[in-house]
């Protein structure tokens, strides 16, 4: 415990040291609003605490937000702002992406103590790792100072964001157009350890697979059965756990169940039984499988690269008043 402890400390002052100050923000730090808003911590926490005791998928959620944010024009809450032009009314987010309200309740608490001073990206960014934090997962020092972005990309976010039927290769050219390389994409796929996905994103997989197997095959046959009588009325909407043996649970089940065809999503079994998973991902799922302290120390490493996703160079943002709408 204390040795995992050390490790985490360490990999934040270094990640700190030697990333930020790409594109035009300077460098993100952990004290950023240690003089400007001491009750960010409380309030933040206490709002993931209480959503989850109502439901404990919402720290999954929050978690997605945060990645769904960050993947396009950077983390800069743009994914907050409503408009059916926005990021909110892509494919990969609409009827999807949960949690905007936590964030605004947390928003609404902050604009009464620290006016006008912690930015939506921010709270985003440290409403997610409380997420995983209640959900049993590894804490880690959030860096702040994000600005939030004053557009909200729908192209981009149609176009950046990977998707559960696309094959391993282009996931990894997805995560490496933001800086994220193929270890990124193994650790932090294993945040599919908490919540749920519909339907609609795996059920290709349970009929009509391919001209010589109407299931994947490299679905475990049970498991087939089972999501074949969930999906079987045809509502898409119908959700499941990501991983069925702990779905509330943060820890390394999710790559355990990869090693025996239990993954959900043809992206998440992909990475251990696809051609290009068998070349580029399959030995790391095997190390995560075996070390579930590896993959805390490595998923705490890979978030902060993640939340370090800069905006265009040039977009100096702003602090908004309502995560919904730019100022
Ligand atoms: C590697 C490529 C990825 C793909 C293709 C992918 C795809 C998906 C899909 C299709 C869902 C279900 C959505 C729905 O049912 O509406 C989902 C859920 C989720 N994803 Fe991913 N994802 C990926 C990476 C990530 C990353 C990097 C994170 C965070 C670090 C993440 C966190 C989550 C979480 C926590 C959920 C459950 C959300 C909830 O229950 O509300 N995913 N993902
Ligand atoms: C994004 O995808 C959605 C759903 O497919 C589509 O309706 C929308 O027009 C797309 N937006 C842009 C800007 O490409
Ligand atoms: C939207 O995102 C795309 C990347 O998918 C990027 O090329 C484009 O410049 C972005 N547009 C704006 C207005 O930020
Ligand atoms: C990915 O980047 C990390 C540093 O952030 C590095 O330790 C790791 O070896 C890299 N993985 C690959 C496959 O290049
Ligand atoms: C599956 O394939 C069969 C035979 O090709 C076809 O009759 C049936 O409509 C298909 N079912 C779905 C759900 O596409
Ligand atoms: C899921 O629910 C949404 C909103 O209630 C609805 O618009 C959509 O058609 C449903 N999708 C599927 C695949 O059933």
């Amino acid at each position: 415990m204390d040795h995992s402890y050390c490790r985490l400390v360490l990999v934040c002052s270094v990640l700190a040291l030697c990333l930020g100050n790409q594109g035009a923000r300077s460098q993100l730090t952990v004290d950023f609003y240690y003089n400007t808003c001491p009750q960010l911590y409380a309030i933040v926490q206490q709002h993931v605490f209480s959503a989850m005791m109502v439901e404990t998928r919402m720290g999954a959620s929050l978690l997605r937000l945060h990645f769904h944010d960050c993947f396009v024009n950077g983390c800069d809450g743009s994914i907050l702002l409503d408009g059916d032009t926005g990021e909110k009314f892509a494919l990969p987010n609409l009827n999807s992406v949960r949690g905007f309200e936590v964030i605004d309740a947390i928003k609404a608490d902050l604009e009464t103590f620290c006016p006008e001073v912690v930015s939506c990206a921010d709270i985003v960014a440290l409403a997610a790792s409380y997420g995983v934090l209640f959900s049993g997962g590894p804490y880690y020092d959030v860096l702040l100072g994000r600005r939030d972005g004053l557009v909200a990309n729908q192209s981009g976010a149609n176009n950046s964001l990977p998707s559960p039927f696309e094959p391993i290769d282009s996931i990894i050219q997805k995560f490496n157009a933001v800086g994220l390389n193929t270890t990124d994409v193994v650790v932090l796929s294993g945040a599919h350890t908490i919540g749920q996905a519909r339907c609609a994103l795996f059920s290709k997989r349970l009929s009509n697979f391919s001209a010589t197997s109407s299931v994947d095959p490299t679905l475990d046959a049970t498991l087939a059965a089972s999501l074949q009588s969930l999906c079987a009325g045809g509502d898409g909407n119908q959700t499941t756990a990501l991983d069925a043996r702990s779905a509330d649970y943060f820890d390394n089940h999710y790559y355990q169940n990869l090693l025996v065809e239990r993954g959900l999503l043809s992206s998440d079994q992909g990475l251990f039984s696809s051609p290009d998973g068998v070349a580029s991902t399959k030995a790391l799922v095997q190390t995560y499988s075996d070390d579930g302290e590896q993959f805390f120390y490595d998923f705490v490493w890979s978030m902060l690269k993640m939340g370090n996703i800069s905006p265009p160079p040039g977009s100096a943002g702003q602090i908004r008043k309502n995560c919904r709408v730019v100022n």
